[in-house]
């Protein structure tokens, strides 16, 4: 135990940043994908906080660092470790059984070992920097055993355990063969924190069905009422904590003279079309990136819109790679780009713009300032932090949001374009009705959304999430 460690520790499979092994041998950081590092971020580096994390590329052997205030601690992965625990348990086996089955899980022996092998080394880590009585926040599916492995060895923490992709219902949880193991690592926390209540009433009934425990038996509100459950002499608390964005930040940077003009540059860019349509996602098969380019399809061909009129830009970060359903579902999408492009587009003018790229944060804000219509249709996500982004970047109530009931996020925006995305014609017919918006209706929508976003941002969040926990955001 370090006497003199760190007072609030957030532990993740990622740091922040990603190392980058350049061609030429020199090597680089840069800002990791996805919504955990977007949403913690902002937090962590207002306030001194040490981050535990992999810093994103097999082998590495690097000391801990400081970046901007932030104390980076990376933790090593070999090789064999980054395909068994992290492409293969963590991205092969929790990532699909979580976001109900949409692709089968795998279930391997050895892929297990190393997750139970790699969430020991993390704990481990956090408990050799913990100062004493410290708290330590543990983020995410890839960290599940974490909460217990570390209470074993520093009883003394206050730890917190958040999970930011669904819980699944019971009935396929169950299929999981090391399913009492990780409800057990996860009673290790103080506090188990959900984005929706029904997250945690699935955990509270597996705690009692395959633990044998007592938990509390009244509905869990959100950000209230957690549901209890008492593991020993120890009571664990367990909430939803609906996950946001740095809504004032993104809202700062839209209102910026800077991000207007290159929104405007990049329409013209776009050749002018009457509307633009924006999607973006990490290419992952859980976002439903070819639901929305088949309605686009559709939509073309039956002529309800033109490629002159209507563009379609679909910025998709490159993720997972090596995992075999991204790979095959990056074909599926490329496949139907190229056709909706071989049919609709005129030279110059493509009909759907893909870029398989991240592009950095004004940029991004830029795009969402110049689109008419963003369309967010996952079949399955925890939260979703684009569809909040969006609407923190139209300071002017312009565009219009197409949102999937089956975001977390949807029963926060409700005055969104709400679709189901395994309906063709009701997403067809919502991207129909957001693109044709009355201006006064859509104005009205967008205020709505603003209102919700606004007031809910990430800082609320970890802050309910710390109050609940019985620890201060630390300064
Ligand atoms: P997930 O965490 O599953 O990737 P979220 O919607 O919660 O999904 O968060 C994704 C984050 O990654 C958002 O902050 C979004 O702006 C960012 N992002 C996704 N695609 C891109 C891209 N092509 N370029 C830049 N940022 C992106
Ligand atoms: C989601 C997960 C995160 C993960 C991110 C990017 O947001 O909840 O835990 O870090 O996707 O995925 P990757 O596998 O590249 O870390």
């Amino acid at each position: 135990m370090s006497t003199n460690g760190s007072d609030f520790i957030v532990v993740a499979n990622r740091l922040p940043v990603d190392l980058e092994r350049m061609e030429d041998g020199t090597q680089r950081w840069k800002h990791s994908p996805g919504g955990l590092v977007t949403a913690l971020e902002p937090f962590l580096r207002s306030r001194s906080g040490a981050w535990v994390g992999w810093p994103g590329v097999a082998d590495a052997e690097v000391e801990a660092f400081e970046e901007e205030g932030l104390r980076l601690h990376p933790v090593g992965l070999s090789a064999a470790e980054v395909r068994d625990y992290y492409e293969g348990f963590s991205n092969g086996t929790l990532w699909p059984l979580y976001h109900d089955v949409v692709a089968p899980p795998v279930f391997d022996r050895a892929w297990w070992e190393s997750y139970v092998k790699v969430n020991r080394r993390f704990a481990d880590a956090c408990a050799s920097i913990a100062a004493k009585g410290a708290t330590v926040w543990v983020q995410d599916y890839q960290l599940q055993l974490v909460p217990q492995l570390l209470r074993e060895q520093r009883p003394d923490l206050r730890i917190g355990f958040f999970l930011h992709i669904p819980f699944p219902p019971v009935e396929l949880f169950m299929q999981l063969p090391w399913r009492t193991e990780i409800i057990r690592g996860l009673l290790g926390a103080d506090l188990v924190g959900f984005h929706r209540p029904g997250g945690a009433q699935n955990f509270l009934w597996l705690a009692r069905r395959l633990v044998g425990l007592e938990p509390s038996r009244g509905a869990v509100g959100v950000r209230t009422r957690p549901g209890v459950v008492q593991v020993g002499d120890r009571t664990v608390r367990v909430g939803a904590f609906p996950i946001s964005i740095d809504a004032a930040g993104l809202d700062a940077i839209a209102r910026s003279r800077e991000t207007q003009a290159r929104a405007k540059q990049i329409r013209e860019e776009l050749g002018n079309p009457k509307r633009i349509m924006l999607g973006v996602d990490r290419l992952d098969y859980t976002k439903g990136i070819d639901v929305r380019l088949h309605a686009l399809h559709e939509l073309l061909a039956e002529e309800r819109i033109t490629a002159e009129d209507t563009v379609m830009v679909q910025l998709a970060t490159p993720s997972r790679e090596r995992v075999e359903h991204y790979k095959q579902m990056r074909g599926e999408i490329e496949q139907v780009v190229g056709r909706i492009n071989g049919e609709f587009s005129r030279v110059g003018h493509p009909a759907v713009h893909y870029l398989h790229q991240s592009v950095d944060r004004r940029e991004l804000c830029a795009f969402m300032s110049a689109a008419d219509v963003m369309i967010v249709t996952p079949v399955r996500d925890g939260m979703n932090l684009v569809c909040k982004e969006y609407v923190a970047c139209r300071y002017d109530l312009g565009g219009a949001l197409v949102l999937s009931e089956f975001a977390g996020a949807a029963s926060e925006l409700t005055s969104a374009f709400l679709v189901n995305p395994h309906d063709l014609d009701g997403v067809k017919n919502s991207l129909y009705a957001a693109l044709t918006v009355d201006p006064a209706e859509g104005r009205r929508r967008m205020r709505a959304l603003r209102r919700q976003v606004l007031t809910h941002d990430v800082d609320r969040w970890a802050r309910s999430f710390l109050e609940a926990l019985g620890t201060a955001a630390p300064n």
